[in-house]
């Protein structure tokens, strides 16, 4: 798979641990900065690793701020994208599986490294399971974006 990975200058600590477990899980990730320490704004990088999404350059994405909330609010502004703070594996996993979560969102204040690459790597192994109730739930979810 390829995967978009940005940053603020929040989530900039964790960025290239979070690249190196995209690689070392058997995928490609593609670096959409930010690139250092200095001030920038979430919602820019949101809507970076949402567009790559979009357009077909990424399947999936990690988006690293602060806390992951704001990263979270502002990718869920995107058609097609679904992301959540996961910070334990469980949900890591489970959110793809039963909700199709193509977006995981870390907080750079919260977790340290080794969280960080074992969230990555469970959130890479999973597959949306698209059958019965998830699938129904996802399509409310779906059509609640087409109608809202
Ligand atoms: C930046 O200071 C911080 O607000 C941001 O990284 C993030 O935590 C927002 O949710």
């Amino acid at each position: 798979m390829k995967v978009a990975v940005a940053c603020d200058h929040g989530g900039f600590p964790l960025k290239q641990i979070v690249l190196a477990a995209v690689k070392a899980a058997g995928h490609q990730p593609l670096d959409l900065g930010t690139n250092g320490l200095e001030r920038v704004d979430y919602p820019d990088f949101a809507r970076k690793v949402g567009a790559a999404i979009k357009a077909g350059q990424a399947d999936r994405g990690v988006l690293i701020c602060g806390s992951g909330a704001g990263a979270a609010i502002a990718a869920n502004k995107i058609r097609g994208i679904y992301a959540s703070v996961c910070h334990d594996t469980y949900s890591a996993h489970q959110a793809v599986e039963h909700d199709a979560m193509n977006v995981l969102c870390l907080g750079a204040r919260i977790i340290g490294p080794e969280v960080a690459r074992e969230l990555v790597t469970a959130f890479l192994a999973a597959a949306y399971l698209d059958t019965g109730n998830y699938a129904r739930r996802v399509n409310q979810i779906h059509q609640m974006e087409a109608a809202l």
